[in-house]
């Protein structure tokens, strides 16, 4: 805390804070769980692309799921070695597929027959084989937030399991296609593993159908979705669920893949703000901060629940607040109704599981610029990206 207090003084507010420690740890923790299982951990980009933070992963061994040619680029840029990504993602173009079969990614996960059609026409043009896996929509109830669900049978994700078949059939038979494998993602923040395994059944049964044919595959790729506890309470059993996945895969002879974003990074991200002023309104005590939904959409967004501490309060009195942003919407909140010590003009505000989906989502709304982000790793911090300017608000504009 006496740490963010030091930071906000040298880069300003509002900013993300990362601890990379926490980071490894989880990567460390994740990977003990999956033991000497046959596996690869590809990180979500899309859950935090900061380049340090990719790097970081980088540095641990792991691979990168990426969505669009954006994220590859910052992926590469990041050093991450090519054939340690995977290419998700329902809506690629051709440019971008174009730009990852130069690149040589690991394998691009095909999630429509037009999209199939595209990368093999492009890896024909390039002169080399693409490797493809198709994904699955497995057709489960995920459980989760509406708008993070994405394996029930009506999302727009994937394939059925009818069209995986025809699909790899299809790839097996192009010489300029080498399926290896199946994918699927069931949805985000599960705190419940059970659609996993219900998804990996599914996709087992697929994956027998197409051994029996002789198509061999290699990886069974369990996407990501791995749930934090935002309110509280204890993680998810990592351990059990891992276990689990890979004795599947072993089952199969397939490496297993997974994708996380959250997990890795939603609890080693804090989101830091300051308070501008307190007012009292009709039932309610505001706090309106230098930061809000800008920053951090996902309150706005999904009604999202994030820990909050104001620092170096602890002894006022408590009451009820309402943490909100600057901007001109009331939907702009950090936190409603939240039980917190009275705040005070100036108190700084850590939002805490940040690190996921946060700064990501930032938009310059309001003409507001993107907000700083800093890596604290072994008791020392560094700015691993400055904040926006007035300039950037403009670039590229013409008035
Ligand atoms: N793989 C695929 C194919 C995905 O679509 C996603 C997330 C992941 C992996 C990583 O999922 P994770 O392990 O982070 O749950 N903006 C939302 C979350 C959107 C997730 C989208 N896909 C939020 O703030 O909750």
């Amino acid at each position: 805390m006496e740490q963010l207090a030091e930071i906000a003084g040298s880069v300003g507010t509002p900013f993300y804070l990362y601890d990379g420690d926490l980071v490894r740890e989880r990567i460390a923790r994740l990977r003990a769980a999956l033991g000497d299982a046959p596996h690869r951990i590809c990180y979500a980009v899309k859950a935090n692309d900061a380049l340090a933070l990719v790097r970081l992963a980088r540095d641990e061994g792991l691979g990168a799921d990426i969505v669009s040619g954006g994220e590859l680029w910052k992926a590469l840029a990041a050093g991450m070695p090519a054939e340690r990504i995977v290419f998700s993602g329902a809506g690629k173009r051709r440019d971008e597929i174009r730009a990852a079969l130069e690149a040589d990614v690991g394998s691009i996960n095909v999630e429509s027959p037009g999209e199939l059609d595209i990368v093999a026409e492009e890896a024909r043009a390039l002169g080399i084989v693409a490797r493809v896996a198709a994904r699955l929509n497995p057709d489960v109830e995920p459980g989760t937030h509406a708008y993070v669900a994405t394996g029930h049978g009506t999302s727009k994700f994937g394939l059925a399991a009818s069209q995986v078949l025809a699909e790899i059939r299809r790839a097996a038979a192009d010489p300029a296609l080498a399926p290896i494998g199946i994918s699927f993602h069931v949805g985000s923040q599960l705190l419940d593993p059970e659609p996993v395994f219900a998804a990996a059944e599914r996709a087992a049964e697929v994956w027998r159908e197409l051994a029996a044919e002789g198509v061999e595959l290699r990886d069974l790729d369990a996407g990501g979705g791995l749930g934090v506890p935002y309110r509280g309470g204890d993680d998810l059993d990592v351990e059990a669920y891992a276990r689990r996945l890979a004795r599947l895969a072993g089952e199969l002879g397939a490496t297993l893949v997974l994708e996380p974003g959250r997990y890795l990074v939603a609890p080693a991200g804090t989101f830091v703000t300051r308070v501008l002023y307190v007012k009292e309104v009709p039932g309610r005590r505001v706090a309106i901060c230098d930061g809000g939904m800008n920053d951090l959409v996902r309150p706005a967004l999904y009604d999202a629940f994030h820990p909050i501490a104001l620092v170096g309060a602890e002894g006022r009195e408590r009451g009820q607040v309402d943490v909100v942003g600057p901007v001109c919407e009331t939907g702009d909140f950090l936190a409603l109704g939240r039980e917190l010590p009275l705040p005070e003009p100036g108190d700084l505000v850590a939002v805490g599981y940040a690190g996921a989906y946060g700064r990501v989502m930032a938009s310059t709304y309001n003409a507001r610029p993107l907000c700083a982000e800093v890596l604290a790793e072994g008791g020392r911090w560094r700015v691993i990206r400055e904040a926006g300017t007035y300039e950037d608000l403009v670039r590229g504009e013409s008035p």
